[in-house]
């Protein structure tokens, strides 16, 4: 990559600043001092700006309880976004691991990896995320089954892969699905003539949602958190 985007990368320094830094003999690759903007740095360099080493910022992953109100998106006219609740200079790289809708809580991860991202939202990966709601209307074991089997969604030509259905009571339930389709849950419920009231998804794969984190609280992922997916 170049000398200058590296340097706005892992400085304060935009672009510019950095190409200005480096004409003026600020910044030494390997103990020589590159004044060109356009150099291209290699993995391994040791690239200094004014005698202090940089290195390129490790990856960042992050758990976060959404509260209902905010939407997945980096921005938003009308509403505030999942960014809005973590500190601004984690924010600027960060990524949305799949989607939650405005009205649904629950685990959402954010991340700078993106290959990460790909192996949890990839259809191949086939991830599994369980899901809680509250229903409009009691449901029956034979749509409880149904969900399970696989039912046709609005607008899909196939029908829903298989899931996995547990009652809590009439209108509460768990469902585990393990694809992403827009709107799937509420889709699937509709398919069965149901609607959902209250969506919160708590678990991501082996990942659970801490059981004593508010909505709106985030933390970083251990190691082993990092190296489930
Ligand atoms: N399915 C939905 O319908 N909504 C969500 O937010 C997540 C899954």
């Amino acid at each position: 990559m170049r000398l200058d985007f590296y340097l706005s990368h892992v400085t304060d320094l935009a672009r510019k600043a950095a190409k200005i830094a480096a004409s003026k003999g600020r910044v030494t690759v390997n103990g020589v001092v590159v004044k060109k903007a356009n150099y291209t740095v290699q993995e391994g360099d040791q690239i200094c700006l004014d005698d202090v080493l940089l290195a390129w910022p490790s990856e960042g992953y992050y758990l976060l309880h959404k509260p209902a109100g905010y939407v997945c998106a980096t921005q938003d006219p009308d509403h505030p976004t999942v960014l809005d609740l973590l500190p601004s200079h984690l924010g600027q790289d960060l990524k949305i691991v799949g989607r939650l809708d405005k009205d649904t809580t629950g685990l959402l991860l954010l991340t700078t990896d993106g290959q990460w991202l790909h192996r949890i939202t990839s259809p191949r990966n086939a991830c599994n995320k369980r899901y809680r709601m509250m229903l409009a209307d009691p449901i029956s074991d034979a749509d409880l089954k149904r969900l399970e089997d696989g039912v046709m969604l609005n607008g899909e030509s196939q029908p829903t892969l298989p899931a996995v259905a547990q009652r809590i009571s009439d209108c509460d339930i768990y469902l585990t699905i393990q694809e992403g389709k827009y709107h799937q849950v509420k889709r699937m419920l509709a398919a069965v003539g149901n609607k959902v009231e209250e969506l919160h998804r708590d678990q991501i794969g082996p990942l659970s949602l801490d059981a004593d984190m508010q909505a709106g609280e985030f933390r970083e992922l251990t190691e082993e958190e990092v190296a489930y997916f």
